[in-house]
């Protein structure tokens, strides 16, 4: 981190006095988020060991070219936008990675209409504030600053559910690659590598406002789409923790039946939910004293999965019948 003057203008005998501070702001975050360095490990950089990583570590499935896309943008020092369907594994896949890259855990930033510079670069305690005035002391750090100054990923999750306002505040830091702290004179700057930031943005969901012109060429977007049904048996067996056992047939038989709702429903199922499909019918299987979940299990499991919309039952009906037979 370095101290510096505003828009690259010599500093001012005040803002000299922002420089030292800047090196406290710098213990401040080492003071709250210190923690975050005690679980630090070596940084895993090349695409293959990040797949491989996010499979074995975090029981997520991702092909080698979206992950050559992100290590990519970061080496050329761009935010990286995960962009499509609910439920593809964009936020968990963005936190991994972010993690997996930095060698350290990464910062989390759940986007709602009203956040701002105060909620993720730094606040004032206000009693603090009141006994100490507006200075280091009483000064507040938060996520985004942090990440900066520790050389962590930040997530920032539904962006598209933040107000323009606070997408612009984004974009200057993007930029410039440093924030600004006006009350502490101050300017702090990211200079490890670490430091990258991955949104998240699902334009079909409901309440998403427009990202501007300016933000998507500051970012480079990786689509996001429902994944092959191989790989999404391979997601559902993966991430399947019931005792009875559960056939790749059967697995199978269920993506094919959410590859129909995606068709023609207007909820449409994604891996989010196949998973929790498949370890609800194990349960039930487990629960009936099977040890092998059967075509019956998921069916029954269908109902409370599936059915996520009034007047929607027929639909599903429908497909799992096509797919289980007409005994549904
Ligand atoms: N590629 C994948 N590998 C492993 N699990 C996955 C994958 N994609 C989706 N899942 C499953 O979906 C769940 C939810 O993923 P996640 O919340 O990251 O999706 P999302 O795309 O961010 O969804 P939303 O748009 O609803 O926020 C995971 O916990 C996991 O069970
Ligand atoms: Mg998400």
């Amino acid at each position: 981190m370095e101290a510096g003057g505003f828009a690259g203008l010599p500093l001012t005998q005040d803002e000299r006095g922002g420089e030292e501070a800047a090196g406290s702001i710098e213990e401040r975050v080492r003071d709250v988020y210190g923690f975050v360095l005690e679980s630090a490990s070596e940084p895993v950089r090349s695409p293959e060991a990040i797949v491989e990583r996010l499979k074995r570590d975090y029981r997520l499935v991702v092909d080698l070219g979206t992950v050559r896309l992100v290590v990519a943008a970061f080496l050329a020092g761009r935010p990286v936008l995960f962009e499509g369907p609910p439920g593809t594994g964009k936020t968990e896949l963005g936190e991994a990675i972010l993690t997996l890259w930095a060698g350290k855990p990464a910062f989390v930033i759940p986007c709602s209409e009203n956040y701002n510079e105060y909620r993720v670069i730094g606040d004032f305690h206000p009693l603090m504030a009141l006994r100490y005035g507006f200075n280091e002391r009483s000064f507040v750090p938060r996520p985004l600053l942090a990440a900066m100054v520790l050389g962590a990923g930040v997530l920032v999750d539904e962006i598209r559910r933040s107000s323009e306002e606070f997408q612009n505040l984004l974009l200057d830091i993007i930029d410039k690659r440093r924030v600004v702290i006006p009350e502490l004179r101050s300017v702090v700057r990211a200079s490890d590598p670490g430091f990258q930031i991955i949104f998240t943005s699902n334009p079909e969901d409901y309440g998403q406002g427009e990202l501007s012109d300016a933000f998507m060429r500051r970012v480079v977007r990786v689509p996001f789409d429902y994944p092959p049904p191989e790989r999404e048996v391979e997601i559902i067996l993966l991430r399947y923790d019931a005792g009875p056992r559960l056939d790749a047939a059967l697995a199978a038989r269920m993506v094919e039946a959410a590859r129909l709702l995606r068709e023609r429903a207007v909820y449409k199922p994604g891996p989010a939910d196949t998973v929790l499909w498949a370890r609800i019918a194990g349960r039930l299987a487990a629960l009936k004293g099977r040890d092998r979940v059967e075509a019956g299990d998921v069916v029954e499991a269908a109902s409370i999965v599936l059915y996520k919309r009034v007047g929607e039952e027929e639909v599903v009906d429908e497909a799992l019948r096509r797919v289980f037979g007409p005994g549904v």
